[in-house]
């Protein structure tokens, strides 16, 4: 493989319109970071840049929902974006903004150049305008039924159901997103960035020279040039993004997939003055960790841009991960089916390396993937605190048991030299897969380190040395502590906070990938300090209450199930409902019937005899002394031959569950409900 002076690594701009969850950290941030912290402890000459994507219609949007203006929108999720990522221990050397002043005049300038080259293509066309909200309807601001499976609520840029790629022409019967009205067709115009015209450029690019690249990246790549590419409107008729850098353009901005990408140019301009030899310099490499939704901005629309450009480097690779589900669906902002990273720090204070663990042995690196908090408690339990805890708890245990924590000498045996071979061996293992972008299989390769540390304690058992074995005793001990010392380096890109109790319970200053391998890291005599727990046991009790806050936000979306509006009633039919407070005195199933229950209801009023078709969800024995709801004024009626004098109101669920209505107060029996 070519040798790189440097390298530029950039993570996908996260929508600055919620709160990162972690789909995006399995297939993006937590990847890149793994990368990163690896080229730095490589003393590799590396950048790792990312920041909000503020642009947009997926920010105006969101904003009109929250109702507040897109600044403020952008502003609240910077915040809270920008602050989980640090916490979590995501290395950004920067974390930039696209609302920012510096991204406006880069993005412009580019524009510019590709305007002045005379690269843009102008057309007017008939575009979906939504006259009650006075707007063209774009990208987002747009859905209808996907013209290639069917799917109902397609979006004007993409069918997220598919993953075609549309326009919003294609959909059939478009809606706007703003009014839910059909719009009408008005006249635009705009700049197109005729893809066509780079499709050679681009075939040789990734066809060619990058046959390296993941199949799932190259594959989808293929089939977008195979389809023949096709110019691409880089504008938009909206207010709010970088203004369209040229007269006559009023009231236009760029396309918000025309500005991100560039973002990871000005906030390398943001981070340092020698900008330019990370994007203009054909011996830096230029990486893209991404989620699989972005391959073809990545790969076709942005090496297009910049090749017009003509003075940038174009990507050398593209990593992109498939999409990770939770507890076996597909994960949601809109439905709120996500594990919120921001609320994770809150739930699990101080446990960023769980996450951190369980995200990487479970990323989506070759196909969709399935997080489950079932699985989360299991590989904390049984991996990272049985294997990796337990076996730095017994080295701490038995070297301030038997010599207060103090380095002691080694005298290897045969067992000794085959386990520093071993140890030998893991830096490169380990390496070789972090560079192929196989982070699980890297991760599982520390975590048999720390395994082999556990086997040789339970063969060479140090505990059961009489007294004159005091040497081979200080041989085993200084060799579990060397391989410690291996593990704090080793895990370090992808355990960071474990790393640094490590390194401070090893009393070792910060290390480099090179030093990894060695057994003589820790010199004889050097005192070591009383390690804290690294790892807890995550309790039942904990996992069911992630999945109780799921489960409601699930009863939250039933509301998608429900049923139309009735028709418009007047109030004095409203008023014309007797309903009141009732208790139930008397239960018993009628005979000969599957639904039906006798009831005698103390109304207040009177005791009467109502007829209720509750018997399948009800023990009528249980319900005794039930506080109901109960229409009294309705006209009585014959049931199975019993007369019934009202209805009493039950609530049902999208599953047909029924339950009573009753009152939080104290109303008593007779009360009118109004
Ligand atoms: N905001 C986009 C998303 O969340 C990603 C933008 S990546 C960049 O899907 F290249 F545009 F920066
Ligand atoms: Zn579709």
């Amino acid at each position: 493989m070519k040798e790189f002076k440097r390298y530029t690594v950039t993570a996908a701009l996260p929508y600055t319109n919620g709160p990162v969850h972690i789909g995006h950290i399995a297939g993006v941030y937590l990847p890149a970071d793994i990368y990163c912290r690896y080229l730095r402890m490589q003393e590799r000459d590396v950048i790792f840049v990312c920041g909000s994507d503020e642009n947009g219609i997926p920010i105006t949007l969101k904003a009109k929902k929250e109702g507040i203006t897109p600044q403020q929108l952008v502003d609240k999720y910077h915040k809270i974006i920008s602050e989980s990522f640090a916490e979590f221990g995501i290395s950004f050397d920067i974390y930039h903004r696209t609302s920012s002043p510096l991204h406006y005049e880069t993005a412009s300038e580019i524009f510019k150049t590709l305007y002045d080259k005379g690269i843009f293509e102008e057309q007017t066309s008939m575009q979906y305008y939504d006259e009650e909200a006075g707007q063209f309807l774009a990208d987002r601001y747009i859905n209808g039924t996907c013209p290639n499976c069917g799917f109902d609520k397609a979006y004007g840029d993409q069918c997220e159901n598919c993953g075609t790629s549309l326009s919003p022409t294609d959909l059939i019967n478009p809606r706007s997103m703003l009014s839910g009205q059909k719009p009408v067709r008005k006249e635009t115009t705009h700049w197109y960035l005729p893809l066509d015209k780079f499709q050679p450029a681009l075939e040789k690019y990734i066809l060619e020279d990058h046959t390296e690249w993941k199949p799932n990246v190259y594959g989808q790549c293929k089939s977008w040039l195979d389809q023949g590419l096709q110019p691409r409107a880089v504008t938009r008729d909206l207010d709010w993004g970088v203004p369209v850098p040229i007269e006559g353009a009023q009231g236009k901005v760029l396309y918000v997939w025309f500005d991100a990408p560039i973002g990871y140019i000005s906030a390398t301009k943001a981070l340092t003055p020698e900008w330019e030899k990370y994007w203009k310099d054909p011996e830096t490499r230029l990486l893209h960790f991404i989620g699989k939704d972005n391959i073809v901005f990545h790969c076709i629309v942005f090496p297009a841009i910049l090749m017009a450009e003509g003075s940038y480097i174009l990507a050398d690779n593209v990593p992109a991960n498939e999409f990770l589900n939770l507890e076996g669906e597909k994960i949601s902002t809109s439905r709120n089916w996500a594990v919120w990273l921001n609320e994770y720090l809150i739930d699990f204070p101080n446990m960023q390396d769980v996450l951190r663990y369980v995200l990487c042995s479970t990323a989506p690196e070759t196909k969709d993937n399935d997080f489950t908090w079932k699985d989360f408690q299991a590989r904390n339990n049984n991996e990272l605190l049985a294997i990796l805890g337990n076996f730095i708890n017994r080295v701490a245990v038995l070297t301030f048991k038997y010599t207060g924590g103090i380095v002691p000498q080694s005298k290897p045996g045969p067992a000794e030299i085959a386990l520093g071979l071993e140890i030998a061996a893991f830096p490169l293992k380990i390496s070789a897969a972090v560079e192929e972008f196989h982070f699980r299989d890297a991760l599982s390769e520390v975590m048999n380190l720390a395994r082999l540390g556990n086997r040789y304690l339970a063969e060479t058992e140090p505990w059961k040395l009489k007294e004159g074995q005091e040497e081979r005793l200080h041989t085993i001990l200084n060799t579990v502590l060397q391989l410690s010392a291996n593990l704090s380096i080793l895990c370090e890109p992808f355990l960071p906070y474990t790393a640094n109790k490590l390194r401070e319970f090893l009393n070792l200053g910060k290390l480099n990938w090179n030093d990894a391998g060695r057994i003589d890291l820790l010199e004889p005599g050097k005192q070591l300090k009383q390690p804290g727990l690294l790892f807890r046991k995550v309790e039942d009790e904990e996992v069911e209450i992630q999945i109780e806050k799921l489960q409601a936000s699930k009863r939250q979306n039933q509301v998608l199930n429900v049923r139309p509006l009735k028709e418009e009633v007047s109030f004095e039919s409203f008023s014309a409902m007797d309903i009141r407070i009732g208790i139930i005195l008397e239960a018993e199933k009628v005979p000969k019937t599957k639904k039906l229950l006798k009831l005698l209801i103390d109304t207040g009023i009177d005791k009467r005899s109502v007829v209720s078709g509750i018997a399948e969800y009800f023990d009528p024995r249980k319900i005794i002394g039930q506080q109901v709801s109960i229409l009294v004024n309705l006209a009585p009626r014959m049931i199975k031959g019993i007369e019934s004098h009202g209805m009493i109101l039950m609530a049902e669920n999208s599953a047909g569950e029924l339950s009573f209505i009753q009152s939080t107060g104290l109303q008593e029996t007779g009360s009118e409900i109004r």
